[in-house]
């Protein structure tokens, strides 16, 4: 059976994510960052965390060269935020908050939550690279997260 891109795409669209900006630095210190919603939770012993980046990203060579990432996790008031780290290219730190965190990659202030990785390991998976991180240093706080469901930014709501 063929599978349909669009279709692909909409029937995923059913899995309620949340949102993450991915960041790297890479080897000339430029840092790098995409809004990101294809991450997973992999292991527990080691702490093992997934990411999936498009190679047609702007940013995935840094990725590959730089062998460190952080994830950071959004709250519901960074749709903005978001915005703006889907958009291709460009400076996208000018005028953001941010810091170097542990491995060297930025970590972006105000944010629910951080995970700074290792890659330990990259997997080609098609149109995208699977980075595995060990997890070096991790963070969160208190807050409602920012969510993507159906191709909209969505909100918690409580009954
Ligand atoms: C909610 C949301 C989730 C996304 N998830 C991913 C993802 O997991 N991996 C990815 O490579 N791109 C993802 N994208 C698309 C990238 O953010 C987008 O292609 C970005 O422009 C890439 O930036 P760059 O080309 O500057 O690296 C997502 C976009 C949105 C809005």
């Amino acid at each position: 059976m063929t599978i349909d891109r669009s279709e692909l795409r909409r029937v995923m669209g059913h899995f309620a994510t949340g949102v993450t900006v991915i960041t790297t630095r890479d080897v000339d210190g430029r840092p790098y960052g995409l809004t990101a919603n294809a991450l997973c939770s992999v292991s527990l012993e080691p702490p093992l965390l997934l990411v999936c980046v498009d190679k047609r990203a702007e940013s995935h060579p840094a990725f590959g060269r730089s062998g460190v990432f952080a994830v950071n996790i959004l709250g519901h008031g960074h749709e903005e935020l978001s915005r703006r780290f889907a958009v291709s290219g460009g400076d996208k730190f000018a005028e953001i908050s941010h810091r170097d965190g542990r491995t060297g990659a930025p970590v972006l202030d105000d944010v629910l939550g951080v995970v700074e990785c290792r890659v330990v390991a990259a997997h080609d998976a098609g149109d995208h690279t699977i980075y595995l991180g060990e997890i070096e240093h991790l963070d969160a706080t208190e807050g409602d997260p920012l969510l993507f469901f159906r191709g909209k930014y969505r909100k918690l709501s409580e009954p």
